[in-house]
């Protein structure tokens, strides 16, 4: 069993465990004191259905009582009404201060059991089991959590860390293809930002990444939540260094709302590499060599470098945006115009004093925050990725 710490303040604060099923959680769980602790785990319909009796079986000897909350899979659900349904269910069961939340699912699962995790009785604890690709690599860990509200995304939430990360990677197994692809938007990113030998090491082992076999997994996931517990470490409030996680964000959430949700998100963060690349080879910073290995590494991973209108392939899982859609409603991917993805860019919250915070590659391996993008440079990268 491998794992990871997280320290704040250089105090540890908890750990990231790497497992490749889920029995070795009772021995982690060890000190827990579950024997007087009730648990609830709080999962979606898809994940539950895989995974709920599994993780239950393995809590049940454990804990003073097992019980479960289960809500209808999707962003859709990522909002107050499903937690005050969560606060309602422990309250029916007794759940008091040093209860315990178990989050069993992606990242929307995640969130939303953390925010219930921050404010129910003023705070309660909570372990991540994270088990899409993005929740393990991304999510999980840093202690964001939070809920959509309308259509606003993660609009209310708090800052609560988790006591535990564990990470069982064969339950990738069941995640779709495109989930995986779409979590291997931000993985791609963790090594343009921080680790160029890692980028590297995820092109010549891309086959068995994609093959999902464990022991690249276990590497792969392993170095990008390194790369990301190293940055939160030195910036666990998001006032500096953090921003640098946004590489590929600033152009890509524009894209992502759109679009209306029915790109995934690391689809439209490999979108939003594309165009920061862009700017970045225009500047001299990174070479047309290394702008062109970029492009070429996110479409072998199968993601998108340009918009392809109309003909992604979706399940209903992929359609559910933060408002839920009728199948009526889906109209797949829209061509989009350079001028709306730049307005819209400026529209969205990473603006400081009316500068947008860009994450610029200074060279390939190396982030930077830069203010000075201009309107000229984020139209030209726009119609990079194929706006009109
Ligand atoms: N807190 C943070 O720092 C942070 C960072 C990034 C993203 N997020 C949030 O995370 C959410 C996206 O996370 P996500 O991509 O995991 O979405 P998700 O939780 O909706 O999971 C994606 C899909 O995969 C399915 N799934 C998950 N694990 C599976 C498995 N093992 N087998 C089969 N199916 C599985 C789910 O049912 C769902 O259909 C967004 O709400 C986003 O805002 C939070
Ligand atoms: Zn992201």
């Amino acid at each position: 069993m491998d794992k990871l710490t997280v320290h704040f303040d250089d105090q540890p604060i908890y750990d990231i465990v790497f497992s490749e099923s889920f029995d070795d959680l009772s021995q982690v769980l060890a000190d827990f004191h579950l024997s007087s602790r009730r648990v609830c785990i709080v999962s979606e319909s898809r994940v539950a259905g895989f995974y709920m009796e599994a993780l239950k079986d393995v809590l049940r000897p454990l804990a003073r009582e097992v019980v479960d909350f289960v809500f209808p899979e999707g962003e859709a659900s990522k909002n107050l009404n499903t937690v005050q349904k969560l606060y309602e269910r422990l309250i029916l069961a007794h759940f008091d201060r040093k209860d315990l939340l178990v989050a069993l699912g992606g990242g929307v699962v995640g969130d939303l059991t953390g925010f219930a995790a921050a404010t129910y009785l003023r705070g309660i604890d909570f372990i991540q089991v994270p088990t899409s690709l993005l929740a393990q690599v991304d999510s999980s860990i840093g202690g964001k959590t939070g809920v959509d509200f309308d259509a606003y995304k993660n609009m209310v939430g708090a800052f609560h860390m988790p006591k535990l990360v564990y990470m069982n990677l064969s339950v990738l197994k069941t995640l779709s293809r495109r989930q995986f692809v779409s979590g291997m938007g931000e993985i791609i990113k963790h090594g343009l930002i921080k680790d160029l030998d890692y980028y590297h090491w995820m092109k010549e082992h891309r086959e068995d990444i994609l093959n999902l076999d464990l022991k690249a997994l276990a590497k792969l996931i392993r170095r990008s939540c390194e790369i990301k517990r190293d940055v939160v470490e030195r910036d666990p409030k998001e006032q500096g260094e953090r921003a640098l996680l946004n590489f590929g964000h600033t152009l890509g959430h524009a894209v992502e709302k759109l679009e209306n949700f029915t790109m995934l998100h690391g689809e439209c963060v490999s979108l939003g590499m594309v165009c920061a690349a862009f700017i970045s080879r225009e500047r001299g910073m990174i070479t047309g060599e290394m702008y062109e290995d970029i492009l070429e590494t996110l479409k072998a991973f199968g993601l998108p470098v340009a918009l392809e209108t109309g003909n992604l392939e979706m399940d209903a899982s992929d359609v559910r945006g933060i408002v839920e859609l009728d199948a009526s409603d889906v109209r797949g991917i829209v061509a989009l115009d350079a001028r709306e993805i730049v307005d819209t860019t400026r529209l969205d919250k990473k603006m400081e004093a009316g500068a947008i915070k860009f994450i610029l590659l200074d060279p390939a391996g190396h982030a930077v925050i830069d203010k000075t993008v201009s309107e000229t440079e984020l139209m030209a990268a726009a119609q990079c990725i194929g706006g009109r």
